[in-house]
């Protein structure tokens, strides 16, 4: 595992974590008795789903030779290498099929493993659960078991609609995040009259918490200078609208706005794909509007702006990121991005020692900036 200097690092280091799930590729890009290619933190896999449409996930390398699974032929339950014919179980990577053996050859089959990792079908995303690199011996590890299930997003009614949006940025997944989690590019990034402009910055406060694993801006009145939260309070009727958001590591940001009996929550992840890459995943899902036929399409067309907006963004950045010049980090406005690297490098920590993880916040926080 690589070291850290120090539990005070903050900077970004495009460390990639292990030990948790990522989503891997939208649930409806992935079809029956069919094989996608895919990445994850460097890793190439192949992901498709069997006769019943259970999902699985298969390093994109066979055990014998390399070659690229998803070049094989699969038929909804066995996958057969196009090299030379080996064949696996699709959910746990066994092998169990080696063509060019004679009858008296004893070789164990058995104990031979394409690499295989946890899958899940969750709110519209095939997720994968990323083990820590295990021991040198590939080829015959069998596939290890994720210790929770993948995140799922809250909901607070049966009835919803829902929505995602995906979008490729080329930078670091430490770029990816901090621009994810950064309160003062707004009026400069996602400018529009319906949202908000440069003139109607103002001095913001909000209150920050601990978290397992992350932090919270705890659950305040949304900035009254945006339209869309105007025009919830009108048509919710409710006297407050709550809104919090989490960070929690690897990835993921939860926001939930609650009014009255009306919610909206969304769950987004930016995921590494490799070191100089990650995916931005905003999957939503609400009740309000839910009589609105277009209501989907609408959501979607202005979450698309802004998941623009940022995306064209972080390929200039990308530029600028190039010949590495020095960045820094300033109070109050970049506070979570230094949660962030601290929460980071604490967990790392925790795990090479084995102790618990020591959560760089104490208490409660304010911060104060102008956005
Ligand atoms: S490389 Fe796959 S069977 Fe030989
Ligand atoms: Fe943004």
């Amino acid at each position: 595992m690589p070291e850290l200097d120090s539990s005070q690092r903050q900077a970004p280091d495009s460390l990639m974590l292990t030990g948790f799930w990522y989503r891997a590729l939208p649930a409806d890009r992935v079809h029956r008795n069919q094989l996608q290619k895919a990445m994850l933190l460097e890793i190439p896999l192949v992901i498709g789903r069997d006769r019943v449409g259970q999902p699985f996930a298969l390093r994109d390398a066979c055990p014998h030779r390399g070659m690229p699974l998803h070049c094989g032929r699969f038929d909804g339950e066995n996958l057969e290498c196009s090299y030379h014919g080996w064949q696996f179980d699709v959910h746990n990577g066994q092998c169990e099929l080696i063509p060019s053996l004679t009858p008296d050859q004893h070789l164990k089959i058995e104990r031979i493993y394409a690499g295989s990792y946890p899958c899940e079908e969750q709110d519209g995303f095939i997720w994968v659960y990323i083990p820590d690199p295990g021991p040198p011996g590939a080829g015959f590890t069998e596939p290890e078991e994720a210790p929770d299930a993948a995140p799922v997003i809250e909901k607070f009614t049966e009835k919803y609609k829902w929505a995602y949006l995906t979008a490729d940025m080329p930078v670091s997944i430490d770029h990816g995040i901090i621009g994810l989690m950064d309160p003062a590019h707004g009026p400069f990034v996602h400018q529009a009259w319906w949202w908000r402009s440069r003139h109607s910055i103002h001095e913001k406060k909000k209150n920050f918490e601990p978290i397992a694993n992350g932090f919270r801006m705890s659950a305040h009145t949304p900035s009254s200078n945006s339209a869309p939260y105007k025009l919830l309070r009108l048509y919710a009727d409710a006297d407050s609208i709550t809104t919090t958001i989490d960070f929690v590591l690897p990835n993921l940001r939860r926001e939930t706005i609650r009014a009255g009996k009306y919610w909206f929550s969304s769950l987004t992840t930016v995921t590494p794909i490799t070191r100089n890459q990650c995916r931005i995943d905003v999957v939503a899902a609400w009740n309000i509007f839910r009589w609105l036929p277009f209501g989907p399409e609408l959501l979607k067309l202005v979450f698309a702006i802004f998941v623009e907006q940022d995306r064209r963004t972080m390929e200039l950045q990308a530029e600028g990121l190039k010949h590495n010049p020095h960045l820094m980090l300033i109070d109050d406005a970049d506070r979570p991005a230094k949660w962030y690297f601290q929460l980071k490098a604490a967990h790392l920590e925790a795990k090479r020692t084995g102790g618990e993880m020591k959560h760089p916040m104490s208490g409660p926080v304010t911060l104060k900036w102008r956005s």
